[in-house]
């Protein structure tokens, strides 16, 4: 028996090894922490499960049976964050680069089918050169069976992907799949086609930071989500982030206790600024309203002239999607468009109720949306809010214009409550841009130009440049003082808890991509 337990303790003692005390230094030196090292600071301690710990590859190819490693590369399992079921696999460097191959590809579907089985999260930690250059056509295979995975999982339970060292070439697509990606400044990159790629196709000089660094992809791409300085702090976000979500689709985010006070916020009457061309920070509104410190924003660099994140609002999850005056006017165009879209999407896959401030002067006008496709890609949205089945609530703080107007979570489709402040413009265009059109002929036959365009632009503004006009037809459900507006939302949101919307019996909807 001695021998025996002697022989498992130190196949265990050698898959601890990963790829050996050497390249264990050398990914210290990177500043990066090690595939096991990682598992520990994501998850709650001593919750780890190791599954496949002694698998090995089959592949005699180019000498690789002399170079076998227990783990394949990849350690792969289950545990907790506060508590809850987590499923993860988490990519060894030290292992043939994190290379993915057969067996490596077998132990990550493994747990991905354990996480759909068993309805919890699955969080994949990447750091691969990509396929194993050895094996071949099975590396290739083992990609597609993972990806096929992320698609069937999707919407089922929370993917969340961190990035945590090169991911090139067909690997990305795996955690693009995924609901969350986030990346590690410096030390991580994705990219389909590496710089000496790009320089032969294309002639162009750049490099892998430039092409596919964190921050490329935070502000320019929108591919990643968030962006972490370290590898610590971004396994310490991806525990903060799931505190926010159920663990899948049949069930509801955690709630944490909140005894109800004085819910009162005399701040929120001072912030829009007396004039509707000058510009204010939405984020003021959000942290005025939600719990404090429960702010978590999501694509903060990317399309600024929408914010999308998660908060709590008496200790209860929800979605926040808000219009930005302070950057391009808040104007919808097609990078908002998307980055909300997709937001909604997955608030509405896992039952997380969703907040809209409105502030939004229209659609961005020009050859460049148009061209690009501002129809096609601003219908995305318009999709996304229409066939969202959560409790939807919108505050329309300032300008509420055009096509954006019913865009954005507006009742005509589907929201439940719809809040406008006294400050609230529900028009169809601006007063002044509105006058110059229909009274076109009258001010233009005026004596005094200006002034009679002064006149028609606030006879229009009188009557369409406030919240009343909607308020009458019911379009608004009630207008209130914004002071009010963290109360009235508690309350509507508690009123909607049990929303049951029946679904449209389909094999699924066709979202215009
Ligand atoms: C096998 C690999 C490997 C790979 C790295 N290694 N990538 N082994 N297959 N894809 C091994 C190296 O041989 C080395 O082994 C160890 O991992 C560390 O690699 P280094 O090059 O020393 O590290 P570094 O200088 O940090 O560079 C990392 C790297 C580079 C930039 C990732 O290794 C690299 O360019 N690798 C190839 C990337 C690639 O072209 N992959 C295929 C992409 S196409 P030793 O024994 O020395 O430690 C793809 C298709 C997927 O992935 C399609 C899915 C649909």
């Amino acid at each position: 028996m001695n021998e025996q337990v002697k022989r498992l303790q130190d196949l265990q003692a050698k898959a601890q090894m990963g790829g050996g005390e050497k390249r264990i230094a050398s990914q210290h030196q990177k500043g990066k922490l090690t595939a096991r090292e990682r598992v520990d600071v994501l998850l709650d301690e001593g919750s780890f499960e190791e599954i496949g710990m002694l698998v090995t590859h089959r592949s005699t190819n180019f000498g690789l049976d002399q170079e076998k490693y227990l783990g394949d590369g990849v350690i792969t399992g289950y545990g907790k964050i506060h508590g809850r079921l987590v499923y993860v696999f988490s990519q060894d460097f030290t292992v043939m680069g994190g290379s993915l191959a057969e067996a490596h590809a077998q132990k990550i579907c493994k747990v991905m089918d354990l996480a759909m089985k068993n309805g919890a999260p699955l969080i994949g930690l990447n750091d691969s050169g990509g396929a194993r250059i050895q094996e071949g056509v099975v590396s290739l295979g083992g990609y597609a069976d993972i990806f096929y995975r992320n698609v069937q999982a999707s919407g089922v339970i929370p993917q969340i992907s961190a990035i945590m060292g090169p991911c090139a070439g067909g690997a990305v697509y795996s955690p693009a799949l995924t609901d969350f990606i986030m990346m590690v400044e410096n030390t991580s990159y994705m990219f389909v086609t590496g710089p000496n790629v790009v320089k032969t196709v294309t002639h162009e000089e750049v490099t892998s930071e430039a092409l596919g660094g964190a921050s490329t992809h935070s502000t320019k791409s929108g591919v990643t989500h968030f962006t972490a300085e370290n590898d610590v702090v971004c396994l310490q976000n991806i525990r903060h982030l799931l505190s926010y979500m159920p663990s899948n689709c049949d069930e509801d985010a955690p709630r944490l206790p909140y005894d109800l006070g004085n819910e009162k916020r005399e701040k929120l009457n001072s912030i829009i600024p007396p004039s509707a061309q000058q510009p204010y920070d939405m984020h003021d509104v959000i942290s005025e309203v939600v719990d404090g410190e429960s702010w978590v924003e999501v694509h903060k660099d990317y399309a600024e002239n929408i914010i999308v994140g998660f908060a709590r609002l008496a200790g209860r999850s929800i979605g926040v999607v808000a219009n930005q005056p302070a950057y391009l006017a808040g104007v919808l165009d097609i990078k908002s468009s998307n980055k909300a879209a997709r937001f909604v999407r997955f608030c509405d896959a896992f039952n997380i109720p969703l907040l809209v401030f409105e502030d939004v002067p229209g659609f961005l006008p020009g050859t460049d949306q148009e061209w690009n496709g501002i129809i096609s890609n601003g219908a995305k949205l318009l999709y996304a809010f229409s066939e969202a089945t959560v409790p939807r609530v919108t505050v329309i703080t300032r300008k509420a214009y055009g096509g954006a107007y019913d865009v954005m979570n507006s009742k005509h489709i589907g929201a439940d409550m719809n809040f406008a402040w006294p400050t609230a413009e529900i028009a169809v265009m601006g007063a002044k841009g509105a006058a110059e059109i229909i009274f076109k002929k009258e001010i233009s036959e005026a004596a005094d130009r200006e002034a009679k365009w002064k006149e028609k632009e606030s006879e229009y503004a009188e009557l369409f440049a406030n919240p009343y006009s909607a308020a009458e037809r019911g379009y608004v459900d009630e207008v209130i003082l914004p002071e009010q507006t963290r109360e009235k939302l508690i309350r509507a949101f508690e009123m909607l808890e049990n929303k049951a919307e029946p679904v449209i019996k389909k094999k699924h909807g066709n979202i215009p991509l």
